[in-house]
């Protein structure tokens, strides 16, 4: 079901996704087509107009979303959940759902985050935001229990980044749960990933694979 509402940059929409413990209620883009392109640093000082890829629930982010739903209180209750490039944020807001005890959502689109503090409002749920690149961000410190991301992997230099960034973000015995549709630049990624972690792979529907990242 989708219900009309102001959103925190347009018009948006109430979508009630069906997840294993019951339906929870993402707030998008009504028409994600009209979303401004956004300016990203480029190479130097230089700036590129970025297609806003995170105004739709894209297959990957539904799989995960679903897979953290499926895990539940058992595996998520009191912990550290970090989503990167979250979009409009579904699994961080299953994880805060199965009881998670502190959830943050980072993109670098500060539009995204926007739209998904919103929806966690909507819906009652503890889940922090943050507007920051992969290269920029885990400055902090913090290590979490569990890394979601859903489908990142789609440029090489946020690839690139992402891989820097994982090992300094994920708790000595966290994990990384990556879903991914099968991007041109995954089996580079995963290559590379296998070099410093151990990784199991499983499929979610829709052609999505979850791979699952842990130290060896
Ligand atoms: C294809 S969308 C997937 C969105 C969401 N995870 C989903 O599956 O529905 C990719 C997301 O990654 C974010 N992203 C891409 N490159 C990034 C980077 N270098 N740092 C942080 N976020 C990035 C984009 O803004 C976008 O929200």
């Amino acid at each position: 079901m989708h219900r009309r509402v102001a959103g925190p940059s347009g018009p948006g929409v109430l979508e009630e996704v069906a997840l294993p413990s019951g339906t929870l209620t993402v707030l998008r883009p009504a028409d994600p087509d009209v979303v401004a392109f956004e300016p990203v640093p480029g190479p130097g000082a230089s700036e590129e107009l970025h297609p806003p890829h995170w105004a739709r629930l894209w297959p990957s982010g539904r799989a995960l979303a679903h897979a953290v739903d499926d895990a539940g209180p058992e595996r998520l209750a009191g912990r550290r959940v970090l989503e990167l490039g979250c979009g409009l944020g579904l699994p961080s807001l299953a994880a805060a759902r199965a009881g998670a005890g502190t959830v943050l959502a980072i993109d670098r689109s500060a539009a995204a985050v926007a739209w998904v503090a919103a929806a966690a409002r909507r819906c009652g749920l503890a889940v922090g935001t943050a507007a920051v690149p992969f290269d920029r961000a885990g400055d902090g410190g913090a290590r979490w229990d569990l890394v979601l991301a859903a489908d990142v992997l789609y440029g090489v230099a946020a690839a690139d980044a992402l891989a820097a960034l994982l090992p300094r973000v994920t708790a000595p015995d966290g994990q990384v749960w990556l879903a991914d549709p099968g991007r041109p630049e995954t089996p580079r990624w995963l290559a590379a990933a296998r070099e410093v972690w151990t990784v199991t792979t499983r499929p979610l529907p829709d052609g999505v694979d979850l791979h699952v990242l842990r130290r060896p």
